[in-house]
């Protein structure tokens, strides 16, 4: 089979098309003929060796996609084979990803694609969408599965509502009930987010977007699912209503400084990304006690909490387990 490999890290450049043997399933896993390829930030942060550090002598890249299920490993039922399926994560932890004419992954991370769906959403979904799912049902007091109506009353921020993010956070919000505001940066922006199910659009390189989301929600908005932590943290913790911050981090925009608050509301979260800023796909909530935990599953978790004052809270922990946690008070 035809598959896409690089065993250095570095530029598009490094990619090399090769022919290899095709790979077998083995216990609990599906082999797919993959007919869309999908790719994220992570794929090519990974290729070019920003993060995670290569795990691999050789590496075929991208996390997601969807194709038809081609033969089935022990275990797994025999009545997959030739299903549709949306993958996800599928180069997690293994040296295959999407970017090959067949590949293996776990069964459950191969979910079942209808009909009426096409590979390019299918492939489009994967990790964007999860993320977009866990932002959305991270807090304390949210929904832990979204469905229609779970989301009544909430009002949600979906930054970069034209991202791979962004676009899902937007759907998913809407579709559970919430009060959608998408932040754009034009009008073909505005028009992705709009179609995707956006109530208000908002031009972040404009005016005063804060301002601007405000007058939709005068109250504050209940979820902030952020793209752009280190350029947008303060003008969240603005708009939040107390104790609700969730963000997805991103690497890049300028570092915003520490805040002090009296209603302690995302205190911590501000002296975490002082501390050390916040990885690319990294969450941020803030707590019931006016702390703030950050975390990044896959490739490694920290937390911070301040449970007073607001003073810089600079302590970093750091695994390679999705369910480690380090929570520090001041
Ligand atoms: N894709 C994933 O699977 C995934 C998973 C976890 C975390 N993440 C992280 O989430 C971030 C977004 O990923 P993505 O896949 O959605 O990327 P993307 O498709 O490239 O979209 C990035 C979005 O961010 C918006 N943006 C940039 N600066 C902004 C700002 N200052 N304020 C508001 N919006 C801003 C862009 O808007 P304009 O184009 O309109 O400027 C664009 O819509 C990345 O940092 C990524 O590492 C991604």
């Amino acid at each position: 089979m035809k598959a896409i490999i690089y065993r250095e890290n570095g530029g598009p450049d490094v990619l090399q098309r090769v022919d290899r043997d095709l790979p077998a399933p083995g216990p609990g896993e599906v082999r797919v003929r993959v007919a869309v390829s999908g790719v994220n930030p992570t794929d090519w942060q990974a290729r070019s060796g920003a993060a995670p550090p290569k795990q691999f002598s050789e590496v075929t890249p991208h996390l997601d996609g969807a194709g038809v299920i081609d033969a089935i490993g022990e275990g797994v039922d025999p009545s997959r084979v030739g299903q549709r399926v949306w993958l996800f994560m599928a180069a997690a932890g293994r040296p295959t990803g999407t970017a090959a004419e067949l590949t293996v992954v776990p069964a459950e991370r191969a979910v079942p694609l209808p009909d009426e769906a096409s590979f390019d959403v299918g492939a489009s979904l994967g990790v964007p969408a999860l993320t977009a799912q866990r932002a959305l049902t991270v807090a304390e007091d949210g929904p832990r599965r979204l469905r229609p109506g779970a989301l009544d009353g909430r009002v949600v921020l979906a930054a970069g509502g034209a991202g791979a993010v962004g676009h899902a956070v937007i759907q998913l919000a809407r579709w559970a009930g919430a009060t959608v505001i998408s932040t754009i940066s034009g009008p073909e922006k505005a028009r992705l987010a709009t179609a995707a199910g956006a109530h208000h659009v908002i031009n972040y390189r404009e005016g005063d977007p804060a301002a601007e989301i405000r007058k939709v929600a005068p109250g504050g908005v209940d979820i902030i699912a952020e793209v752009a932590l280190g350029a947008n943290l303060r003008a969240a913790i603005r708009l939040l209503l107390p104790m609700r911050l969730r963000a997805r981090g991103a690497r890049g925009g300028r570092r915003p400084r520490p805040r002090r608050s009296a209603r302690g509301r995302g205190v911590a979260c501000a002296a975490a990304a002082r501390a050390g800023g916040l990885p690319a796909g990294s969450s941020a909530m803030s707590t019931p006690s006016g702390g703030c935990s950050v975390t990044s599953g896959g490739t490694g978790m920290f937390a911070y909490a301040n449970r007073s004052s607001g003073d810089a809270v600079a302590t970093r922990g750091w695994s390679t387990g999705e369910s480690a946690k380090n929570e520090v008070s001041s």
